[in-house]
């Protein structure tokens, strides 16, 4: 039997519990052994429920006990979670996170202090929820280098845009909705400007590379700004808006963002809706590949968590390679950067010549009275912004890859 302890007892960790007892016997024959949590670890007790019996509320219980091989941390933030991870390495523990945060600051450095204490720390659920990702891009896709991944990394911030688009719902009412169905950050700037679809970007940019990529770094931009209007042109184009997360290889060069972005029906995530995450990678050799799944959600998470533990559990005593060093990676200037542009203009600052003298032949759009919209061809963003800077009465542009 192998002991694990599970750090903290909110969503995910109550999850990690109910995969754990529901399927016990399956996980025992795929692990090679039973698994049994032998602590929790709360700041809180839970009376009348029989977890209780093995809720702690000092670490130092779980640290100093040999018998526990894997510390499941689902805590979230960066500390006291960056502590206690580090302590459990040294200790000799495996650890297993879904703390995007946490992995996205130090996980180049808790993969080193893993290595050096030939234990493993292991992150699956930190990306994409449930949906197999950090795994495939570190083993299956291993023979490729890695030309571009584009992924709905954010459900809360899918949702609202999927109820935005088919029921033509305000942004509030739908926010209010995702954060009701358990979906959204507590802060729900995290997820509507674009931070933790940007930590989300950097982990897989970090395992894509090979080195460290910086989320502050990225280029971030969030939902807050599209409105109901937005969604009116982008369904007369017959396109979508998304919120995306690319990094892409450009010329021996790598760019990276998050920014909502019009799609069009040939783009693989265009049929990406509600709460539902997906990850688009392109493999030099492979060609494309989609991964595509819930990536958000207590069960989901929890799935991925102890799929982590499991396979910790098959390597006791090994270290599994992980190639993330902590070199950063400099990233391409996002003003090199091509895309189309959809443009809104005010219809009594800037007339449709006046746009074609500035931008050439565009394709024009009319869905309200007193503005009209037009899209542009592919251009970098710097030399967008140079002309845009001369356009009198922009109400929005959104980048576009259709
Ligand atoms: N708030 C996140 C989301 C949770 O909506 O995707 C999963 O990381």
């Amino acid at each position: 039997m192998v002991k694990i302890a599970v750090l903290g007892y909110g969503t995910v960790g109550s999850g990690v519990v109910e995969v754990l007892t529901t399927n016990r016997e399956s996980i025992a024959k795929k692990a090679g052994d039973e698994i049994d949590i032998k602590y929790v670890l709360d700041l809180r007790d839970f009376p009348g429920d029989p977890i209780q019996e093995k809720i702690v509320h000092d670490y130092q219980v779980i640290l100093n006990d040999p018998e526990v091989r894997v510390v499941v941390e689902v805590m979230g933030g960066i500390e006291p979670a960056f502590t206690f991870v580090k302590q459990a390495l040294m200790a000799g523990k495996n650890v297993a996170t879904s703390n995007k945060e946490l992995v996205a600051h130090h996980g180049a450095q808790l993969i080193a202090l893993a290595r050096e204490n030939s234990v493993n720390f292991m992150f699956e659920a930190s990306v994409g929820g449930g949906i197999p990702i950090i795994r495939p891009l570190l083993q299956s896709l291993t023979a490729d280098e890695i030309v571009e991944i584009s992924g709905i990394l954010n459900g809360t911030t899918n949702y609202m845009l999927t109820k935005m688009s088919e029921q033509g719902l305000d942004y509030d009412t739908v926010l209010k909705n995702a954060q009701d169905k358990g979906y959204a950050e507590r802060n729900p700037a995290a997820d509507v400007e674009g931070y933790d679809a940007c930590r989300k970007i950097a982990i897989l940019a970090s395992l894509a590379y090979g080195h460290q990529v910086d989320f502050e770094d990225i280029y971030t931009e969030g939902i807050t700004k599209i409105t109901d209007t937005d969604f009116e042109y982008a369904k007369k184009l017959g396109l979508s808006i998304k919120l995306l997360a690319v990094c892409k290889k450009q010329d021996e060069k790598v760019f990276a963002m998050v920014s909502p972005v019009m799609i069009g029906p040939e783009h693989p995530l265009y049929n990406v809706n509600n709460v539902f995450n997906a990850i688009f990678v392109k493999g030099n050799m492979l060609g494309d590949a989609m991964f595509y799944g819930r990536g958000a959600g207590k069960l989901p998470t929890a799935s991925a968590v102890v799929a982590d533990v499991v396979e910790e559990i098959k390597h006791i005593h090994t270290n599994i390679r992980i190639n993330w060093s902590m070199d950063k990676l400099e990233l391409a200037d996002m003003k090199e950067a091509s895309h189309r542009f959809f443009v809104r203009v005010s219809r009594d600052q800037t007339s449709m010549d006046q746009v074609r003298e500035l931008f050439g032949d565009v394709d024009f759009v009319q869905v309200k009275d007193g503005e009209f919209g037009f899209v542009t061809p592919m251009m970098k963003e710097k030399d967008f912004d140079d002309k845009a800077a001369g356009l009198k009465g922009m109400i929005t542009r959104i980048r576009g890859n259709f």
